[in-house]
């Protein structure tokens, strides 16, 4: 993993400044890693939501999930796809949106999704998947986004679905998502 890491870093180094970088900032990978491997008993197929350079998604498939990142930004996606070659083949992405076509965006925001992008087309059809098949989601929202992202996950998700979070303070943190979210 640690190549793998390394290599993310010198990605972000050399091109951060470029077109399509802006909002890509990544996760503690080596908690979002221990967060993953005290999953692997429990879960089958994990999304990464806004997989960035795809190090988690990649991370997930080398430990044995079915793994899938979709990611708004294309040349992101070239990124992670270049580094999944080498790093964890059957990682899977799409270009497009997290965020289901039909999700019902309320008069009220669930949050401010400042930072999330919320006019491209969901990329669940690329993958010939649907939100409700993925028995994990993991995102690393801004603070001021995490309603919105459990308001799209408590809509569209399968019951039971985890929702792996990564927080710049907070860390991991982990919640069940039914009608009434537990945080755990
Ligand atoms: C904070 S970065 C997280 C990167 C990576 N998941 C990690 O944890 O290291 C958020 C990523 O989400 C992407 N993004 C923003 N809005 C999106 C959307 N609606 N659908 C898919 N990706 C999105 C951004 O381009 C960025 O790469």
């Amino acid at each position: 993993m640690r190549l793998l890491w390394a290599e993310a870093d010198e990605i972000w180094n050399e091109y951060h400044e470029r077109e399509g970088f802006g909002g890509y900032v990544s996760a503690d990978f080596v908690e979002v890693y221990q967060a993953l491997l005290g999953l692997q008993d429990q879960v089958d197929t994990v999304l990464e939501w806004g997989s960035g350079l795809g190090v988690v998604t990649i991370m997930a498939s080398r430990l044995g999930f079915q793994a899938y990142g979709v990611e708004v930004e294309p040349i992101l996606v070239e990124h992670a796809e270049e580094l999944a070659e080498r790093y964890g083949p059957d990682a899977k992405f799409a270009t497009g949106s997290f965020i289901p076509d039909d999700y019902q965006w309320g008069a009220e925001l669930p949050g401010n999704p400042s930072r999330t992008e919320t006019d491209s087309r969901a990329a669940y059809d690329e993958l010939d998947m649907q939100l409700d098949d993925f028995d994990l989601v993991y995102a690393y929202p801004w603070p001021d986004e995490h309603g919105l992202y459990l308001d799209i996950l408590r809509n569209h998700s399968g019951n039971s679905t985890l929702f792996l979070s990564y927080d710049a303070r907070e860390g991991v943190s982990l919640a069940r998502i039914e009608s009434d979210t537990e945080e755990s």
